[in-house]
């Protein structure tokens, strides 16, 4: 797989320097608070196991599982929530969880064109948290297509493809323990 990268971005021992300092921020700010992480699935996980063991408060973790991308590198802009439930009107209905009058911090892999974010921001708001914050490991240096605030980000990037520690090209590349920019030509190839 480290064949398929033009270069390594951030390798395990910087990733990990910088959640020692999210975690350091994270902690401060919500001490004393009623913690309700929402990880935002499935480009977070490393993020979120790697970050969350660095966090000594006793916080509650939430998973939500979204989909914008589809196989291409493009937001479609489209944002589905996978964790649905159909109501018994047939109406289809996301199950959201309980989270009225925590705090509410929401971890994501990267800030894109920020489609994503802002759908899982306004969701969560329907269901009355205290606070809403966003953490996000990686954010793109761009015009968003949505206006996103993240509070907390891990590293700010070019607007490049990259891949590795939870982010996925196709569905692949999520364990490296590193993040690399994709070469360019495997961003064209038809999907296998
Ligand atoms: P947004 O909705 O455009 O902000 O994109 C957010 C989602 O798109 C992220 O949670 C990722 O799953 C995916 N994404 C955006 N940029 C990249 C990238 O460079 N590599 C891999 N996935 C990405
Ligand atoms: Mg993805």
């Amino acid at each position: 797989m480290r064949g398929d990268l033009e270069r390594v971005l951030f390798d395990e021992p910087a990733i990990h320097r910088r959640l020692d300092d999210l975690a350091a921020l994270i902690s401060n700010d919500y001490r004393d608070r009623d913690l309700t992480v929402i990880a935002v699935l499935h480009g977070s996980l490393m993020f979120v196991a790697d970050l969350l063991r660095r966090i000594p408060l006793p916080l509650k973790l939430e998973c939500l599982s979204v989909a914008s991308y589809h196989g291409k590198t493009q937001t479609s802009g489209e944002v589905i929530f996978k964790r649905a439930t159909v109501s018994p009107s047939g109406g289809e209905r996301i199950l959201l969880p309980d989270v009225v009058g925590r705090d509410v911090l929401i971890l994501d892999d990267i800030l894109d064109s920020g489609h994503t974010l802002a759908a899982v921001r306004d969701t969560l708001e329907t269901v009355r948290p205290r606070s809403i914050r966003m953490c996000v490991l990686l954010s793109k240096k761009k015009q968003r297509a949505r206006e996103v605030l993240a509070d907390y980000v891990g590293f700010e990037i070019e607007d490049e493809f990259v891949v590795g520690y939870g982010l996925d090209f196709r569905g692949r590349y999520r364990n490296l323990s590193y993040v690399g920019v994709l070469r360019k030509e495997l961003l064209e190839q038809p999907d296998k």
